[in-house]
């Protein structure tokens, strides 16, 4: 499947999938599993040890009403365990309050931020801003805990044997209840301020007519150690964000909010937000050193503004003379839900690319330079973790077939940000893929020592399979297919760790 090769002349009249098949891919799970996966292609590495957890929307519907968006999909968390060359896969839901409420139920309850609303219409809706806190977005062990991430809320916490819900976690009530905690956190893996030891960093947005970013960082053991505010001007709508060893940077996206119709039970707060194609991208340098721990007074934000774009996803930064360097997935604009869409009817073509641009921030003049690295339509990037704020050569990120248009993901991509060498392995015409885990083999080997851990939904058995290739060389194929009973939904973001967990 790997070898699939197309005629370069084909590319323009025929797709490299099908939106029938694709869609089946956005199939509920309903079922719990436990098992050791026994269908396999090729050898799973014996020196690869540990944890890939992975989160992502279980159902797409609730016992047959279909809520809007995927976004708005009940957290799942997958889990495969690596350990002697066997892998075990286990996934449970994560129990939050509307879950539970809504199986019992056996309906729609609650309003999702991207645009599920409850039935009844718009008089059932309205005035009613009791989101569902869905838990579906990112998994991350740290400090000794498994955390189910979800950017408007406080994070609920799992036993990472039993995948069980502990309930939710407030790190010493230093998280208020439902206070928002981001899900891309960012793992320094040497921090100056904890004498070199890694930390995690993780923010939280607070939007109105100004914004209120709020950094946390949290050492080793888990605890909050730094947690400090910043006001920047106009609403902000921030997925992710990333960190240096001196700084957080934020694209502060050129959007606006209409919250009447959200008010108004009409449509998802998500579906009011607006792309202004006129308007500059921020992007917003905040210091991370903390005012109080210098006994200084607090360190100015920094605005500096580049072309208009929308961006998700970023790659990695890091410091280089008088510069900050970040890579990011951008969209030309940002393409509107709307309330009567269905998301499984997508018209791919009709989309632009996410492209990966490198932005050259420039400290000394306030000025960005930005240069597309890859036109291709690509998402979900990464880099070697112990990379993280610091220069990268490798990056790893889910591609499309085609290196034109936008187009469901299929194939996973690395490049090579030294010799501009890219390296593709695709899943079409019946594979779709997702976001690339990396797993480096040795602590410090080369920078692309490892594996590519990836979820691909295999339409033509309707399952998934989790797909090891050599991070080192992608064009030799697949040293592992781990054939799943089941498909998983398409998911969002996890972590792999060197723990083995298994129950
Ligand atoms: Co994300």
């Amino acid at each position: 499947m790997q070898n699939f090769k197309i005629d370069e002349r084909d590319l323009i009249t025929e797709k490299s999938y099908s939106r029938e098949s694709w869609r089946e891919g956005y199939q509920s799970i309903t079922e719990e599993y436990d098992y050791w996966i026994d269908d396999i292609e090729g050898e799973i590495p014996p020196e690869l040890k540990g944890t890939l957890f992975k989160n992502g929307p279980g159902l797409l519907d609730i016992q047959g009403h279909r809520i809007h968006h995927p976004f708005d999909g009940d957290g799942m968390i997958s889990r495969f365990t690596f350990t002697n060359g066997r892998a075990h896969y286990s996934n449970r839901f994560v129990r939050t309050k509307a879950y539970i409420e809504e199986k019992k139920a056996g309906k729609i309850l609650y309003r999702g931020v991207f645009g599920t609303q409850k039935p009844g219409g718009w008089l059932a809706n309205a005035f009613d801003f009791n989101l569902k806190n869905i838990a579906n977005t990112n998994v991350i062990y740290w400090g000794g805990k498994l955390l189910a991430l979800w950017e408007a809320a406080d994070p609920h916490k799992l036993d990472p044997r039993t995948l069980e819900t502990l309930g939710k976690e407030n790190f010493n009530s230093v998280l208020s209840e439902g206070e928002a905690f981001a899900a891309h956190p960012r793992f320094d893996p040497s921090c100056e301020q904890d004498n070199g030891e890694p930390c995690l960093v993780n923010f939280s947005i607070k939007p109105g007519l100004s914004t209120t970013i709020t950094i946390f960082e949290l050492d080793t053991a888990g605890k909050i150690v730094r947690k400090d505010a910043h006001s920047v001007p106009g609403f902000a709508f921030i997925h992710d964000f990333a960190i240096t060893p001196n700084y957080c940077i934020f694209f502060q996206n050129p959007v606006a909010f209409n919250p009447i119709p959200f008010a108004l039970g009409m449509r998802g707060a998500a579906e009011c937000i607006k792309f202004q194609p006129n308007q500059p991208t921020k992007v917003l340098l905040i210091p991370r050193r903390s005012s109080i721990e210098k006994g200084g007074s607090q360190k100015k934000v920094q605005i500096l503004e580049t072309q208009s774009g929308f961006v998700f996803h970023h790659t990695n930064a890091f410091e280089k003379d008088n510069e900050i360097v970040i890579d990011s997935i951008c969209y030309e604009n940002l393409p509107e839900v709307e309330p009567e869409s269905d998301f499984r009817d997508t018209d791919f073509e009709s989309l632009t690319p996410g492209q990966l641009w490198r932005f050259h921030l420039n400290l000394e003049n306030n000025t960005v330079r930005r240069e597309l690295i890859e036109s291709r339509c690509c998402e979900f990037p990464s880099v070697h973790p112990e990379k993280v704020g610091r220069e990268h050569r490798y990056l790893y990120m889910g591609a499309t077939h085609a290196d034109r248009g936008n187009a469901p993901l299929q194939a996973f991509e690395k490049v090579d940000l030294a010799t501009g060498e890219k390296q593709l392995w695709s899943a079409a015409p019946h594979g779709y893929a997702s976001e690339p885990n990396f797993v480096s083999r040795t602590r410090h080997g080369d920078e692309d020592d490892g594996w590519l851990l990836g979820l691909v939904y295999d339409s033509t058995h309707h399952r998934s399979d989790l797909v090891i290739l050599d991070a080192k060389d992608l064009n030799k194929g697949a040293i592992a297919r781990l054939h799943l009973k089941h498909h998983i939904p398409y998911g969002l973001h996890g972590n792999f760790v060197s723990d083995v967990f298994i129950n």
